[in-house]
This record gives structure tokens, sequence and C-alpha cells, in this order.
């Protein structure tokens, strides 16, 4: 026998899936992000599509910010460019009628860096998606031209005139800016190509886009004798960002953390040992009065001859 009880329970649960249901469709749907999305800079779009009748508010909120969204203009979508930390950010989409809860979405994005020990290693879950895809592109074309507008190697006279700007704005924000980033000349890393899961990927290992402008680079560190490994695999972007920073020539630290961010144990057990001239610490000496972090004639990346001295 069924009871009614058991019979009102399943009347509720059937409530309940039909309603969730239909708030996906009906009264916001999340266009970008995907759920539990990687990625490395500390900036995301968010963007929404809104049922206007039924929702009048919509709030954003974020491990660093709250986004309260008042619906008053035409459009039923809601663009936004949120900051991240490094590591899980929940991003906590709300839609509000009349004060009321009528709908949540909840988008998990992970920044990664190799440069921390705890960010080095993303949770399982989290992939990198692209982007710029025809189906995602075709979303944003209504509004947004998708096209490139740059002359190669032409900066932009005024860079809010990019197609790129006004969805990527905060890429170039930071203090220190590299010059084909901040003039928008976006496709000199990204090379169009139509073939492939984006229209903007990256020479896979990137020195190679690099060394086409760093020419006077690209012959003194390959004719030097030692070149420190993350150099020599191609990794450029694994201590400069390659668009913008808050340190001195884009690094992703300051330039003795970043030292330290792959050498810890290492740089601590030469300056321990009795033999060595290693004497930098993370407080005081820098490691690049002594050390190179490209490429050198002298072993260890050294600028020059260290006598090894018996302490
Ligand atoms: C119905 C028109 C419309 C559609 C569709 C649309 N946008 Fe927008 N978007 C706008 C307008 C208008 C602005 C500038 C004014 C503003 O900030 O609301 C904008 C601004 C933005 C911004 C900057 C927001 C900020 O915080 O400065 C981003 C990022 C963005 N759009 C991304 C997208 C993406 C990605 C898509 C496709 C998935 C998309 N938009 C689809 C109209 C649209
Ligand atoms: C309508 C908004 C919009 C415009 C215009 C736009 N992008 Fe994007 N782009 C996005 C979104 C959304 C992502 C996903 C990452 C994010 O949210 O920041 C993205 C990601 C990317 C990526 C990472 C690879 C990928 O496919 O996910 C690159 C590179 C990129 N954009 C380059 C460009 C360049 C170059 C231009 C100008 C020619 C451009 N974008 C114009 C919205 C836009
Ligand atoms: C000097 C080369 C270079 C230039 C110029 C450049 N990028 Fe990039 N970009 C890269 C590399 C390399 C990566 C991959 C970074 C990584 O793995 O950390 C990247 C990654 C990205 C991503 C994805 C970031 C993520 O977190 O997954 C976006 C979005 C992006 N670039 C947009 C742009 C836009 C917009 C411009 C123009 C303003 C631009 N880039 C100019 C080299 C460049
Ligand atoms: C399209 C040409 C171009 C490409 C590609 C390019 N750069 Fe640059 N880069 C420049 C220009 C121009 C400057 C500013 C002039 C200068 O100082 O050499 C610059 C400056 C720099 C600086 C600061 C130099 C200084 O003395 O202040 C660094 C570091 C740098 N680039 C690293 C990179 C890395 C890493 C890549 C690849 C991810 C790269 N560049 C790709 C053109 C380019
Ligand atoms: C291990 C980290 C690391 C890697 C990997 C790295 N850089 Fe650097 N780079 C630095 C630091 C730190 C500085 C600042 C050095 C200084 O102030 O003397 C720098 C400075 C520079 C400069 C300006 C000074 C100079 O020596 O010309 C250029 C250009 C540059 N890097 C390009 C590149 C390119 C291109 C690659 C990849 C082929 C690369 N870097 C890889 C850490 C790195
Ligand atoms: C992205 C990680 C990374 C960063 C950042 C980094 N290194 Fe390295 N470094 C490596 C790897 C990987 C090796 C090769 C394996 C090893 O010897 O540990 C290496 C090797 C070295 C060596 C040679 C060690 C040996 O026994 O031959 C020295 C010296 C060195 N790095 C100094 C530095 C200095 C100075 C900096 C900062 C300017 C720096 N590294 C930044 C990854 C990094
Ligand atoms: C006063 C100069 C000086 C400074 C500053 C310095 N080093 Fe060294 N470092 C050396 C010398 C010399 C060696 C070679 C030691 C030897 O011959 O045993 C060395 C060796 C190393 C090695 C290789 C150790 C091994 O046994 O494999 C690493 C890694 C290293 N340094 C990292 C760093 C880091 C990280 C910093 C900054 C926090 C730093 N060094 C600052 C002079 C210096």
């Amino acid at each position: 026998m069924i009871s009614a009880y058991d019979f009102a329970k399943a009347f509720i649960a059937l409530a309940i899936f039909f309603t969730g249901a239909f708030a996906e469709d009906g009264f916001m749907q999340v266009l970008t992000p995907k759920q539990n999305h990687l990625q490395t800079e500390l900036t995301l779009n968010v963007v929404l599509e809104i049922d206007k009748k039924r929702v009048d508010i919509i709030k954003i909120m974020t491990p660093l910010e709250e986004i309260e969204i008042d619906m008053k203009s035409q459009k039923n979508t809601e663009c936004k460019n949120i900051q991240l930390r490094l590591g899980e950010n929940r991003v906590d989409i709300r839609a509000y009628k009349e004060n009321v809860l009528v709908a949540q979405e909840n988008r998990d994005v992970y920044v990664s860096s190799e440069l921390y020990h705890q960010f080095r290693y993303p949770p399982q879950e989290y992939s990198h998606t692209y982007f710029h895809n025809k189906d995602n592109e075709k979303l944003c074309a209504k509004c947004h031209d998708m096209s490139v507008n740059e002359v190669s190697g032409v900066a932009f006279e005024d860079i809010t005139k990019s197609n790129c700007y006004g969805c990527h704005k905060s890429i170039n924000k930071e203090k220190y800016a590299h010059a084909p980033s901040a003039n928008w000349l976006c496709t000199s890393c990204h090379i169009q190509s139509k073939k492939g899961v984006s229209k903007y990927l990256t020479k896979e290992p990137i020195n190679a886009s690099c060394f086409e402008c760093h020419e006077e680079n690209k012959e003194l560190w390959g004719n030097a004798k030692y070149r420190h490994e993350p150099l020599d695999s191609g990794h450029c972007e694994k201590c400069h960002n390659p668009h913008s920073g808050p340190y001195i020539m884009f690094i992703r630290k300051d330039v003795n953390l970043i030292c330290l961010g792959c050498h810890k144990d290492k740089h601590i057990k030469a300056q321990q040992s009795k033999n060595s001239a290693c004497s930098g610490t993370s407080e005081g000496g820098l490691c690049i009065e002594c050390h190179t972090p490209h490429a050198s004639n002298q072993p260890f990346f050294l600028k020059k001859r260290f006598e090894r001295v018996v302490k």
C-alpha cells in the first residue's frame, strides 16, 4: 500500500525535480564558464542569459568579490569580467525576483601555478576547456565582433578599438605589461587557426614565438654551455606571464621568490653544504646577482666564476 504520506513525498520530489529543471532553462543560464574549469590567469568572464520578466537582481559571489547586477538594461545577456585567486574559486550565481531566490548555479574554477607547491597540482576533476570554438562564439556574435582586427606588428593607437579588448581588458592591467600584449597584438603568440580546439592556440612550447622577436636572446642562450631546464624545454611562461604582472619583466613572483618557488630544498641544501658559495637568502641577497635565470657558460648558470669557500 502507498500511504498518503509516501504519495505526498513523491509528489514534492517530483515538483522539485520539475522546478529544478525549469529554473535552469527558464530563469537563468550560464553561458560561460564551464563547471570545473582550469586556468592560469586570474581573470574570468561570466556570461549569463536571463529571463528579465522573472528575474530582477543577479548576485555573483566569489572568494574575492560580491557583484550585484540590477536588471534594468534592455538586453537579456549579462556579461561580467571577474577576479579570481590562486587555487579553488567557487563562483556562486543567484537570481532573485522581488527578493526571493528563484535560481542558483555554481561554477568551480581552479587557477593553477607552477611556482606554488600547493597550487601546482589541481584536483583531478578540473580540466582546461577552450572557449573560442564555433558554437561558443555564436553565443556572443549577436552583440560582439568576434573577428580579429589587428594588423600584424602594428600597435593599436587606441587599444579599446581591438576586438579582443572588451572581453579581455583585465589581462594587461598589471603594472608591468609585455609590449605585444599591451599593444593588443594578441595573435603574435595566439596564432589564428580554423582547426583544433580553439581559434587561438599558442605554439607548444612557446619559446618559438618568443624567439621570433627576441632573436638576440635565442643566439646568446642557444650558444651557452649550460641552459636552465625550464628555458631549455621551451617554457618561458613558467616564469614570465606573457601578458602582464606585478613584478619587473612580468615574472610571476618577486625575483628571489621565483627561484625558491622551484628550488627551496635544493637551495637550502646548497647553502648548508660546507664548500658551497651559494649564499642567497630569501630575505637578502638576490639569486640573480650570482645566477642568471636563463643560460651561461659557467656551471649552475653563474654569472661569473666563484671560488669554493670552506666555511
Ligand atoms: C545581447 C547582447 C550580448 C550578448 C549575446 C553577449 N554580450 Fe557581452 N556585452 C554586451 C554589451 C552591450 C557589453 C558592454 C556593456 C556591459 O558591460 O554590459 C558586453 C560586455 C562584455 C564583457 C565585459 C564585461 C565587463 O565586466 O567589463 C565581457 C567579458 C563579455 N561581454 C563577454 C561575452 C561573452 C563571452 C558572450 C558570449 C558567451 C557575450 N558577452 C554575449 C552584450 C552582449
Ligand atoms: C565576446 C567576448 C570575447 C571576445 C570578443 C574575445 N574573447 Fe577570447 N575568450 C573569451 C572567453 C569567455 C574565454 C574563456 C576564458 C575566460 O573566461 O577568460 C576566452 C578565452 C580566450 C583564450 C584562451 C583560449 C580559449 O580558446 O579558451 C584566448 C587565447 C583568447 N580568448 C584570445 C582572444 C583574442 C585574440 C580575441 C580577439 C581577436 C578574443 N579572445 C576575443 C571571450 C572573448
Ligand atoms: C608573448 C606571447 C603572448 C601574447 C602577445 C599574448 N598571449 Fe595570451 N597566452 C600566451 C601563452 C604562452 C599562454 C599560456 C599561458 C600559460 O600556460 O600559463 C596564454 C594564455 C592566454 C589565455 C588563457 C589563460 C588561461 O588562464 O588559460 C588567454 C585568455 C589569453 N592568453 C589571451 C590573450 C589576449 C587577449 C592577448 C592580447 C591582448 C594575448 N593573450 C597576448 C602568450 C601570449
Ligand atoms: C611580437 C614580438 C614579441 C614576442 C612574440 C615576444 N616579445 Fe617579449 N618583448 C617584445 C618587445 C617589443 C619588448 C619591449 C622591448 C624590449 O625591451 O625588448 C619585449 C620585452 C620583453 C621582456 C622585458 C625585457 C626588458 O628588458 O624589459 C621580456 C622579459 C620578454 N619580452 C619576454 C618574452 C617572452 C617570455 C615571450 C614569449 C612568451 C616574448 N617575450 C615574446 C616583443 C615580443
Ligand atoms: C626560471 C625562470 C625564467 C625562465 C624559465 C625564463 N626567464 Fe626570462 N627572466 C627571468 C628573470 C628572473 C628575469 C629578470 C632578470 C634580471 O633582472 O636580471 C628575466 C629576464 C628576461 C629578459 C630581459 C633580460 C635579458 O636577459 O634579456 C628577457 C628578454 C627574457 N627574460 C626572456 C625570456 C625568454 C624568451 C624565455 C624563454 C626562452 C625566458 N625568459 C625564460 C626568469 C626566467
Ligand atoms: C619553474 C621551475 C623553476 C624555476 C622558477 C627556477 N628553476 Fe632552476 N631549475 C629547475 C629545474 C627543473 C632544474 C633542473 C633539475 C634540477 O637540477 O633541479 C633547475 C636547475 C637549476 C640549477 C642547476 C642545479 C644543478 O644541480 O645543476 C640552478 C643553479 C638553478 N636551477 C637556479 C635557479 C635560479 C637562480 C632561479 C631563479 C632565477 C631558478 N632556478 C628558477 C626549475 C626551476
Ligand atoms: C653570492 C652568490 C650567490 C647567490 C646570491 C646565490 N647563489 Fe646559488 N650558487 C652560487 C654558487 C657559487 C653555486 C655553486 C655551488 C657549488 O659550487 O657547490 C650555487 C649553486 C646553487 C644551486 C645548485 C645547488 C646544488 O647543489 O645543486 C642552486 C639550486 C642555487 N644555487 C639556487 C640559488 C637560489 C634559489 C638563490 C637565491 C635565493 C641563490 N642560489 C643565490 C652562488 C650564489
